[in-house]
């Protein structure tokens, strides 16, 4: 494992557990290309994959067709303007407007370990190994270190690339992707993930087609419309076999997520900033780091690529893996904006009879706010609805042993707000505009220092007044109007990444400052539900949809890319509040059990028995839920294609327990028990099924699978907890 360079081949070799991609130095001049990345193979030489006995050439034996080579060969890190007309990762302008660039090899080096990415979200830790490529435009004096880490415990390769003007003249960079893939050979499928507010990642697969195609936002942040993740799956590739990749961006604002095939068929997959609006320049001397890209290659199917990126995020990115995730409840569907300290109290009382650890106060404590349209930016406690503040609440809670969490939108300004009174410019707009509001708010401008320090000093004196162990970080309305008066003429392309790494900044100093606190993001729901926040936060809310029925295919897509530990999961009021469904209480557990588990409804107004149930409930979150959000996860059956039941099952990490959620979404006439057959066990071992203590092998209930009894009724469900039993005798 490891990385390796060939001097006789020219060639890098770049090693994961079970994976293998290579790197090829082509010609005296020093293309560099991509020649081969999937399943792990021995040290063959691979170099006739890039084709260079074949026509157009390499320029050296065929000068005469030097546009033709740029056309068809699979770049490593393509760069426009020779005649490369597929897109780019990267684009550069002179101030005469020259667009050409080229980058030809120049050094490398290969050292243990991984460097941080100064003010974005990185990966980190571990064994790992970093390959850094230099290679250089001559004309431009533009240098690129193109950056590789392979890790020894995971299937995963994160690039970057770091762009230096070393010339005389300034650039500016109107393209800088993070990765570029080559794939062909195969018929393959386009996997992303499209959404909606409170419809998040519903799954779409088809096959590659002729264009441009994938996903994208130009929204400000990564967006509920699409996710800043894509996957190229062989077609015959199934949810556990077959080959697929997926490319996965740790960043939270503009992407582009595109697959393209050229004329020869092959398919150029790149992840990137979108290069749609963004111009950086960069005066002699100045560089500009691109956000980090996770790749992923399994021939486990889609089930094996989700496991990998679950893995790497859980270990390499999550920095607040490890904290404890309160069971809570939140005042938001409990209660709105309707609230005072002796609602919240009562509130809290329930929570401690009923065992929950956590009350988080939801929008509403705040100015004036009573409604969406005020005081967002007035970060001070509305003393009429909470006398004595945070202080007097969270020392009353804390004497029924119930912890205090709070909410606020730190990148947002209402107008009628303090804060805009006294700084209307610190709201992001374009002059002589009035900026366009979204849910009666604007977005601050987080390019500027002072409006960072502004809201930091707000942020951090809450977060000093009272004993709160959990910030819901929200953010609920796209970017318009994205223009900084901090910039100057000429640099108006920049200020949407500058946003985002204002936001970094941000919640960096927050966890500098508050190492215990537990963070949670949203952006009403999952609208920044994407691996440059999880480096921030180990949790975010994954949807304001909260209905049981709707988070089977809304947990499902998220789960593609990222592991059920980050998704705050609730058990939500009835009928619920975004589509009128009713589901059993029971159900509704099972659902978010999976997740980060909390309670979305007003406590005192469940029934006797829906009150009774939560201390099981919590019981089995503490007990069951780890297995989902530490273990591996199995995709058995989709609500989403079947539209009958839903199946997922995890399996602790070392094999002794396995948890299947089972819910019959649809009851159907024909009634006999469903059979399923599991995954992921032992074949070996003897597991015994809790409820009815039949013990098989890991290979009995894998191939044989489980009976599911018929359910009574729509929307019902069962857990099926098998354990593992030690002394292989016992069941036969
Ligand atoms: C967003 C969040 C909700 C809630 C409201 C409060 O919609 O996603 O969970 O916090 O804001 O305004």
């Amino acid at each position: 494992m490891g990385i390796a360079y060939d001097p006789r081949e020219r060639v890098f070799r770049l090693d994961t557990p079970h994976t293998t991609y290579l790197i090829g130095i082509v010609d005296a001049e020093g293309f560099l290309g991509q020649i081969y990345y999937g399943p792990r193979i021995p040290a063959d030489p691979m170099r006739y994959l890039l084709r260079l006995e074949e026509p157009p050439y390499a320029p050296s034996r065929e000068p005469g067709e030097r546009v033709s080579f740029y056309d068809t060969f699979p770049f490593e890190y393509p760069a426009w303007g020779g005649g490369d007309f597929r897109e780019p990762c990267l684009r550069a302008e002179t101030a005469e407007g020259g667009r050409r660039c080229e980058l030809f090899y120049q050094s490398h080096e290969i050292f243990a370990g991984k460097k941080p990415l100064e003010g974005l979200p990185a990966a980190f830790g571990g064994e790992c190994t970093t390959l850094a490529i230099r290679c250089a435009d001559p004309v431009l004096g533009l240098q690129v270190c193109l950056s590789y880490t392979v890790f020894e415990d995971v299937d995963v390769i994160c690039r970057s690339a770091r762009i230096e003007n070393q010339g005389a003249a300034p650039l500016t960079l109107t393209a800088a992707l993070s990765a570029c893939l080559t794939l062909d050979g195969r018929d393959f499928d386009l996997i992303t993930l499209p959404g909606a507010w409170a419809h998040e990642w519903r799954i779409d697969r088809r096959p590659v087609a002729s264009g441009r195609q994938g996903a994208f936002s130009l929204r400000g942040i990564s967006s509920h419309q699409f996710n800043p993740f894509l996957a190229l799956a062989e077609h015959t590739a199934t949810r556990e076999q077959g080959l697929a990749y997926g490319m996965c961006f740790l960043y939270s604002g503009n992407f582009l997520a595109q697959a393209e095939p050229d004329a020869c068929g092959k398919i150029r997959a790149v992840l990137g900033i979108h290069p749609e609006g963004f111009g950086w320049r960069l005066e002699p001397g100045e560089a500009f780091q691109t956000p980090e890209a996770a790749l992923v290659c399994s021939e486990q199917g889609l089930g094996g690529m989700s496991r990998s990126f679950h893995d790497f995020f859980r270990r390499h990115l999550i920095r607040g893996q490890g904290k404890h995730r309160y069971s809570l409840v939140n005042s938001w569907e409990a209660a709105y904006f309707d609230f005072d300290h002796d609602r919240l109290l009562a509130l809290g009382q329930k929570a401690a009879e009923a065992g929950i650890e956590l009350l988080v106060v939801d929008d509403g404590w705040f100015g004036h706010r009573e409604d969406e349209t005020s005081s967002l930016g007035d970060w001070y406690v509305n003393e009429k609805k909470l006398p004595g503040g945070f202080r007097r609440l969270g020392e009353e809670l804390s004497a029924i042993g119930v912890k205090l969490g709070v909410w606020m939108e730190p990148e947002m300004v209402s107008p009628d707000s303090d804060l805009y009174r006294a700084h209307p410019d610190y709201a992001l707009q374009t002059p002589g505009w009035a900026p366009a509001q979204s849910r009666k708010q604007y977005v601050l401008d987080l390019t500027r220092r002072e409006v960072r320090d502004c809201v930091y000093g707000q942020i951090s004196a809450v977060l000093r007044s009272a004993p709160i162990v959990y910030l819901k970080w929200d953010m609920n309305r796209v970017l318009s109007d994205v223009f900084s008066s901090a910039l100057p003429a000429g640099r108006q392309g920049e200020a949407a990444h500058r946003y985002t790494l204002g936001l970094y900044e941000l919640q960096e100093r927050l966890l500098s400052d508050f190492p215990d606190l537990l963070l949670e993001n949203c952006c009403s729901g999952g609208g920044r539900f994407d691996a440059g926040m999880l480096y921030y936060s180990p949790q975010i809310w994954t949807s304001d949809n909260a209905e049981a029925i709707d988070r089977l295919t809304i947990q499902e897509g998220t789960a593609l890319a990222y592991p059920f530990s980050s998704m705050g999961a609730h058990v939500a009021a009835c009928p619920s509040h975004t589509n009128c469904r009713s589901t059993p209480f029971r159900t509704r557990g099972h659902v978010a059990l999976a997740g980060c588990f909390g309670y979305e409804l007003d406590l005192c107004k469940l029934t006797p028995a829906e009150f009774a149930a939560i201390p099981g409930q919590l019981a089995e979150y503490r007990e069951l839920g780890p297995v989902f959000r530490d273990g591996d996860a199995y995709r058995l059956a989709s609500y989403s294609e079947n539209r009958s039941h839903d199946a997922l099952l995890a399996v602790r990490k070392d094999r002794s327990l396995a948890v299947l959620c089972y819910v019959q979404v649809v009851s159907r006439a024909q009634r006999r028990s469903l059979r399923l057959p599991l995954a992921g066990l032992e074949p070996l071992r003897q597991y015994r099924d809790r409820r009815t203590g039949e013990t098989r092998s890991g290979a009995g209930w894998m191939h044989g699978g489980v009976l599911l009894p018929v359910l009574e009724g729509d929307h019902q469900s069962l857990l099926v907890v098998l354990e593992g039993v030690d002394g292989a005798a016992e069941g036969g």
